[in-house]
């Protein structure tokens, strides 16, 4: 009955909202003021911005636009929006503590207003504010690993085998073994409550016959295109990618790893550029997000979608590598009961993968909750990124979730599959 059912998602709601928060607070436990007010790289906000902005944008859409209230702290406006200060002019942030403060008095009348808010008619609202904590949360995360990667490096190698051993289930063979996708329909998209605006609507696509690759690209594979100079030769890089080596001359990902322990992880850090040479070297191609989520998603013997690859069920630490369960990458072989039902390994966490695909509004989009969250972005100058990292929160790790950078970032959590 209709009217049990309400108070049940209002309390799930908050419990999740809970959840959210204390696994952003906890990234800023030892957090220097320094590292609070720096900014990681030139193309992102300090980490305490993103902490702020979470806040001010709780208060924009439950208190202002829900529960009519006039804006809390308005002097906080113009630093904490997405579309006020450049990036660079955001360094100048009041005291961790004090941005804390802001979170909780927003937070206690948040939560004050959903005691008797319309979540029949809100739901989708609130699901939303909980995946845009759990981007900024894992924005906060890479940003924090790019400020004390040296640091980092040390000690999670130290600690390697031994958090690894208990885990490991080696059963397949990492190889460059292709799986095969029978030509046909498959319904891509999403219109669950929780799917975001670009991922709606649901839409039936054909796809010819295609191969894409079993598991991620190793550290072990990617190494073989480092030696053979691939930073060095023009004919693997595309020319825009080509282009942006000569400007940011680099030999390697920016999260490169280069010792045995590692060499069965995905590659991670790279920017679309370095993904689409690499796919050159090997004779194959970046995979479309249609080819991607057609793998990692559509059961063709039942002729269903799927939310995972793995199937309907919620994720969890013997699926993927996902919520920072583990703190860092993992090996693509390690989640057996995580494959789709191709066989194609590690689609969700562990690294999101780059496609070849601009990011674009399927037919029929309607933004939500306003035009500059993905219309704006549609602009063919971002690359669709799929699958979540080894931080993704559960909230927005699904298959038809979709990602979308600038093809030079490489501060994310990324790596890739190939196609042919
Ligand atoms: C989809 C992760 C690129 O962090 O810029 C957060 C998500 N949008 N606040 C971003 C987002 C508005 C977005 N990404
Ligand atoms: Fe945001």
């Amino acid at each position: 009955m209709k009217l049990t059912s309400l108070p049940s998602k209002r309390e799930t709601i908050r419990q999740n909202m809970i959840h959210v928060r204390d696994r952003t607070l906890e990234l800023f436990n030892d957090c220097s003021r320094e590292e609070f007010c720096q900014q990681a790289h030139p193309d992102f906000s300090p980490v305490g911005w993103h902490l702020g902005h979470i806040a001010l944008t709780e208060s924009l859409w439950i208190l202002e636009h829900c529960a009519g209230e006039a804006p809390l702290f308005p002097e906080y406006r113009q630093l904490l929006t997405a579309d006020g200060l450049r990036k660079e002019e955001r360094q100048n942030l009041p005291d961790c503590s004090i941005i804390q403060d802001y979170l909780e008095t927003v937070r206690n009348r948040v939560f004050k207003y959903l005691e008797t808010a319309p979540i029949a008619q809100q739901e989708r609202l609130w699901y939303w504010l909980l995946q845009h904590e759990s981007q900024h949360n894992e924005t906060i995360v890479f940003l924090l690993q790019l400020l004390r990667w040296g640091k980092l490096q040390e000690s999670i190698s130290l600690q390697l085998r031994d958090r690894l051993s208990p885990l490991s289930s080696f059963n397949t063979n990492i190889s460059d073994a292709m799986v095969t996708i029978s030509a046909g329909e498959f319904l891509m998209g999403n219109n669950n409550i929780e799917a975001q605006d670009n991922e709606r609507p649901e839409h039936l696509i054909y796809l010819d016959t295609y191969q894409i690759d079993r598991f991620p690209v190793t550290c072990q594979q990617y190494r073989e295109f480092i030696e053979v100079g691939g930073y060095q030769k023009a004919e693997f890089w595309s020319e825009m990618g080509w282009q942006w080596l000569q400007n940011n001359p680099i030999a390697q990902p920016l999260y490169w790893r280069d010792s045995p322990d590692w060499k069965e992880h995905p590659v991670c850090g790279v920017s679309y550029y370095e993904a689409e040479a690499y796919a050159t070297f090997t004779g194959k191609r970046l995979p479309t997000e249609a080819e991607w989520e057609k793998a990692a998603s559509w059961d063709a013997k039942i002729g269903e979608k799927l939310l995972y690859p793995w199937g309907n069920n919620t994720p969890n630490s013997k699926y993927c590598n996902y919520n920072t369960f583990i703190g860092h990458t993992t090996p693509v072989n390690l989640y057996l009961n995580g494959q789709s039902p191709w066989g194609c390994w590690d689609m969700m966490g562990n690294v999101w993968e780059w496609t070849s695909s601009l990011f674009s509004e399927y037919n029929g989009f309607e933004f939500y909750p306003y035009r500059g969250y993905s219309q704006v972005y549609f602009d063919n100058k971002h690359q669709v990124l799929r699958g979540g990292s080894w931080v993704t929160l559960p909230w927005s790790l699904r298959a038809s979730f979709r990602n979308w950078y600038h093809p030079w970032v490489r501060q994310i959590l990324v790596g890739f599959r190939c196609a042919v």
